[in-house]
């Protein structure tokens, strides 16, 4: 077996804290079950309590391990996306920590695609809690780098599994309730979830707490983030910010007209590259010093919906 997966096993099974890779962010990984394990990952975050956590599992045969009077869509979904970017919510079982689920009495679920994600779950055996591995509110990680700078020393292991692959979190789809709904866009997109389970789902305005509205921000960088519709709009807010004397930054693809002499971080025009970088991104308008960004909003379909989700939370401060 794999060393480097026993030892990220052993930290677990002793209570300690984890990095590891999944295909979409790198999570912040504990026990399900052991409740001061899972404390833990709130203060090293500085995530409130009643932020409930996804926890991962190996596969779909462990569902109802977790969760109980589970519809069928939900094992439609799973034989459809999982392993993949979809965590489903489900009435919860007693197996998980209460800590785990935010007090509520759904559980969030998930089988990540990712080998190594797949090799330490099998390994384990039980539920890895975990949310992204950042400082609440601000850019998830898309490597163990950016996990290592934002959490270092606080984090008992670092699994390293290269970039991740999607680049941001998976879609919440809501199961536990009459209607499925999806509560966070992500790369598994709604036409997806819809022709799989033959019937309309909607979308939610989604907050990231069970109260709405107490968290708007989100994924922000240091620096202040705005968004443009379009090529016009992107210009002429730059204009502004630079004559305010701000060092602004735009994000756009390289064949987005713009003034030469203002400084761009390119943004791929193909969503599934954009996503992949999107958080690379916005670290890097912090580590360059911009003190402000203006980013250009790609094409409202498919993945694109879940990266315009996350540039305006981004941009809420
Ligand atoms: O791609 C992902 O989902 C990544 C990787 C690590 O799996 N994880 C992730 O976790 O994005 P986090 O904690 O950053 O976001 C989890 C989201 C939060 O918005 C939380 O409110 C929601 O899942 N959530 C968790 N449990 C829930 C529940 N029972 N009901 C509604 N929303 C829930
Ligand atoms: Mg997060």
């Amino acid at each position: 077996m794999n060393s480097l997966i026993s030892q990220a096993v052993d930290v677990l099974r002793k209570g300690g804290v984890i990095a590891f890779p999944t295909e979409t962010v790198y999570g912040l990984g504990a026990n399900a079950e052991d409740t001061r394990a899972l404390e833990k990952i709130f203060l090293i975050k500085g995530r409130p309590f009643d932020h409930p956590l996804i926890v991962h599992i190996r596969d779909a045969a462990q569902l109802g391990l977790w969760a109980v009077d589970i519809p069928e869509q939900a094992y439609v979904l799973a034989q459809k996306f999982w392993p993949g970017p979809l965590t489903l919510i489900l009435k919860r079982s007693d197996k998980v920590s209460p800590l785990a689920t935010g007090g509520a009495a759904t559980i969030a679920l998930r089988v990540p695609a990712h080998a190594l994600a797949l090799e330490l779950l099998t390994e384990f055996g039980g539920g890895i809690a975990a949310p992204s591995a950042n400082r609440f509110g601000s850019v998830s990680p898309t490597t163990v780098e950016h996990v290592r700078s934002d959490l270092g020393d606080n984090v008992d292991y670092f699994l390293d599994g290269g970039p991740c692959a999607v680049g941001i979190e998976s879609t919440i789809v809501d199961l536990s309730s009459n209607a499925p709904t999806i509560l966070r866009p992500g790369a598994v997109i709604q036409a997806d979830i819809e022709s799989a389970l033959h019937q309309k789902v909607s979308v939610t305005q989604r907050s990231h707490t069970p109260s709405p509205g107490q968290h708007a921000n989100h994924y922000a960088p240091a620096a202040t983030l705005y968004v443009a519709r379009n090529a016009a709009e992107l210009l002429q807010r730059m204009q502004y910010l630079i004559a305010q004397d701000q060092r602004a930054v735009a994000l756009c693809s390289s064949e987005t007209p713009l003034d030469v002499h203002l400084p761009r971080l390119a943004l791929s025009s193909d969503a599934n590259e954009l996503a992949r970088a999107l958080y690379t991104t916005l670290r890097a308008v912090d580590a360059q010093n911009y003190t402000a960004a203006v980013a250009l909003l790609p094409a409202e379909d498919g993945l694109g919906l879940a990266i315009i989700d996350r540039l305006q939370r981004a941009a809420q401060k």
